[in-house]
């Protein structure tokens, strides 16, 4: 999978202080080391920022929590997941994942030769990227509460730090094509963002969401219980975490609601598709299969972060976090339940 470790700024200027090494489980059955930081004002790094250019300072500190690092705290938005190597390498997973279940495509939209592109909570910058690559006569922005993209990016594609729950600093109706994926979790006031990129597209323009739903389903397509760990582990942890989500206002099930909230918008022509997304190998269908094993890996990648990021906030100790991870994991393991999630895929015209 393609890293973006090349990617990362050059100086560190103070270090944070590692205070304990502990093991945690990564598949049920591999433990690997990872650190922790102390997770005061103290272990802030800062990075000299090349690949990205920002509306204001060109230096921003990183924060460490949970043995990983997060984005500056500079910034008014509180997002929960890391932005370290290893969430890069989750994010290139989840977006060959994103296109496979498009069949190798990087938008629905009925898209004709777009000019100015947008990416709006960018990571790793791949979309972009590979936007670029496929409009070269395109302008690609994407933007992100963290400088992680690499400096290395094709000639007609840039990368700017913000946070797209403040005013957007662009012109009003100039791009024609919005992008937002895989951004559950991220905003507090989803119409208010939506409503940003509104004001940004030119008539005739689209925006697109991409994501997954945060719930599963049993292979026969009926509802598993959410409130038995020993039964169903996986979806249990997935019910708490939700919870959070929501406690928090930052809610991770948005995929269902964003249909509705683009035709109240005044989108129209919307349009909404889903594609299932199995989590483990076992379809019978090699397609399937094969898309399984990715749902499974990126499944195994996430327990954790999101759990770390959502329960923390709400008290939980770390045990408690890695006794509940470690069941949510051996349900989706072999011997376990077999799920599948969908991918949401939803896209709207602005009227002309
Ligand atoms: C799960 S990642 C998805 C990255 C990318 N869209 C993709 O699909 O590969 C969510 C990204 O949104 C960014 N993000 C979260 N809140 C944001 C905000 N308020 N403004 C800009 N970016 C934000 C995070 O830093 C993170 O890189």
């Amino acid at each position: 999978m393609a890293g973006s470790s090349s990617s990362l700024p050059n100086s560190i200027s103070t270090s944070p202080s590692v205070t304990s090494l502990k093991y945690v489980e990564t598949d049920g059955d591999q433990w690997e080391p990872e650190f922790e930081y102390e997770s005061d004002s103290n272990s802030e790094i800062t990075f000299a920022v090349d690949g990205a250019t920002s509306s204001g300072s060109s230096q921003f500190s990183f924060t460490y929590d949970n043995g990983r690092r997060y984005h500056s705290d500079r910034f008014k938005s509180e997002y929960y997941l890391p932005n370290d190597e290893r969430e890069q390498d989750r994010l290139d997973l989840y977006h060959h994942i994103f296109l496979s279940l498009l069949g190798g495509a990087l938008y629905i939209s009925p898209l004709q030769n777009p000019k100015k592109i947008l990416d709006v909570g960018t990571g790793t910058g791949i979309w972009a990227m590979d936007m670029a690559d496929e409009f070269p006569q395109a302008e690609v922005v994407g933007t992100d509460l963290s400088p992680i993209q690499p400096p290395w990016v094709p000639p007609n594609c840039r990368f700017e730090v913000e946070d797209m729950e403040e005013d957007w600093p662009y012109t009003p109706n100039y791009f024609d094509f919005i992008h937002i994926r895989s951004l559950s979790g991220a905003f507090q006031d989803w119409d208010q963002v939506l409503l940003n990129a509104y004001s940004h597209l030119e008539p005739g323009g689209y925006i697109e969401y991409q994501d997954y739903a945060s719930e599963v389903f049993y292979h026969d397509g009926t509802r598993p219980p959410d409130d038995d760990i020993e039964k169903s582990a996986f979806v249990y942890y997935l019910k708490v975490v939700n919870d959070a989500s929501n406690k928090s206002k930052r809610p991770m099930q948005v995929a269902q609601t964003m249909k509705v909230r683009f035709e109240k918008l005044g989108l129209e022509n919307v349009k909404e598709h889903r594609a299932v997304w199995p989590i483990g190998d076992w379809p019978k269908d090699p397609k399937l299969k094969e898309l399984g094993r990715w749902g499974h890996i990126g499944a195994m990648d996430s327990i954790v972060p999101f759990a770390m990021g959502y329960l923390t906030r709400e008290g939980w100790t770390h045990e408690e976090i890695a006794e509940l991870c470690t069941k949510a994991k051996k349900d989706i393991g072999r011997g376990g339940n077999k799920y599948y999630c969908e991918g949401w895929f939803i896209y709207g015209r602005k009227p002309n």
